[in-house]
């Protein structure tokens, strides 16, 4: 048998000249040249394509998560569902992500951190985006981005608009239950607080699963999702420490320390609780 036999056939077209190729639909000259190391040192390239990689896949959390908070409001919860799905799989990805970064020695960082100058993931505008769409509410986080108004425009609308969480619990009200007035008219730009009212809500809403199944599985669907980013926070975590150890952050933090205290964060405050409760 000839294993060496052409794998073009007769309908595939061979000459772009007037067509679009896979190239040209995912601009992919743009997206390569992107990777631009400021150094010589061999691993810099790794530690840009990671970053890039989790930028792609940030951008496309952004994506699924508004598409799933409007369609919550719309009292589309199958729609939210899919998405909010989609976002889950794409944090494993993010997740698993780090292994690839850890190959990285201290010793190797080492070789290039200088070129970084002040810049850190502290910056990322669209883990800070993720971050609001799921509820967190700190204005200091948009300090860092007065200098390109148009991403700041955009965290300033996400800021001061519902999160996910605002959507989830306006639609438990629609539902039926008594969701209390502070929840569903509140100032959107501020956190969301822990309220028993809310907690004993959705302690009704575990207690007859089969009964109120659309909104459980919601409930479940956000559980993940914030499973997922404490995960993702986690490998951060330690992966900085691995290759770091206790050295401040190019951002100018402390580094490890600043890291963990975003580890006793929650979105959704009550769905932890219920576990309890129940
Ligand atoms: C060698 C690899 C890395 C090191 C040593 C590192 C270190 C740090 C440190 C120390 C901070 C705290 C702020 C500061 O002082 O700079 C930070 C924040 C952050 N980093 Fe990294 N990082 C690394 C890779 C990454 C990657 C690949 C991403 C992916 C996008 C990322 C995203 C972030 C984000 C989003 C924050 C803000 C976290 C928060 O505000 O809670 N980092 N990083």
């Amino acid at each position: 048998m000839d294993s060496n036999k052409s794998r073009v056939e007769k309908d595939m077209p061979l000459d772009f000249e007037k067509r679009m190729a896979y190239g040209d639909y995912l601009k992919l000259d743009r997206l390569l040249s992107a990777q631009s190391p400021l150094s010589d040192k061999q691993d810099e390239m790794l530690f840009i394509i990671v970053h890039h990689v989790q930028e792609l896949w940030l951008n496309l959390i952004i994506h699924e998560l508004e598409f799933a908070i409007g369609n919550l409001r719309n009292d589309n919860a199958g729609l939210a569902f899919k998405a909010l799905a989609r976002v889950s799989r794409v944090q494993e990805q993010l997740v698993t992500a780090w292994d690839v970064l850890s190959t990285m020695t201290p010793s190797d960082y080492l070789t290039f951190r200088d070129v970084l100058g002040q810049a850190s993931g502290f910056q990322s505008y669209q883990y800070r985006l993720v971050e609001i769409l799921l509820g967190a509410k700190d204005p200091r986080m948009l300090l860092p981005h007065k200098h390109r108004p148009e991403i700041h425009e955009k965290l300033e609308a996400a800021f001061n608009g519902p999160s996910i969480y605002d959507e989830a619990v306006a639609l438990v009200g629609r539902h039926g239950f008594d969701i209390p007035d502070s929840l569903l008219n509140r100032d959107y730009s501020q956190n969301h607080v822990f309220s028993d009212e809310l907690s004993a809500v959705w302690l009704r809403i575990y207690r007859a699963p089969d009964k109120h199944f659309e909104l459980y599985e919601l409930a479940e669907e956000l559980v993940d999702v914030e499973d997922h980013f404490q995960q993702w926070r986690f490998r951060h975590m330690k992966t900085v420490e691995r290759i770091i150890g206790h050295k401040k952050g190019t951002g100018g933090s402390s580094g490890v320390g600043f890291l963990k205290t975003a580890l006793d964060r929650t979105f959704f405050p009550e769905l932890w609780a219920v576990r309890t409760e129940l």
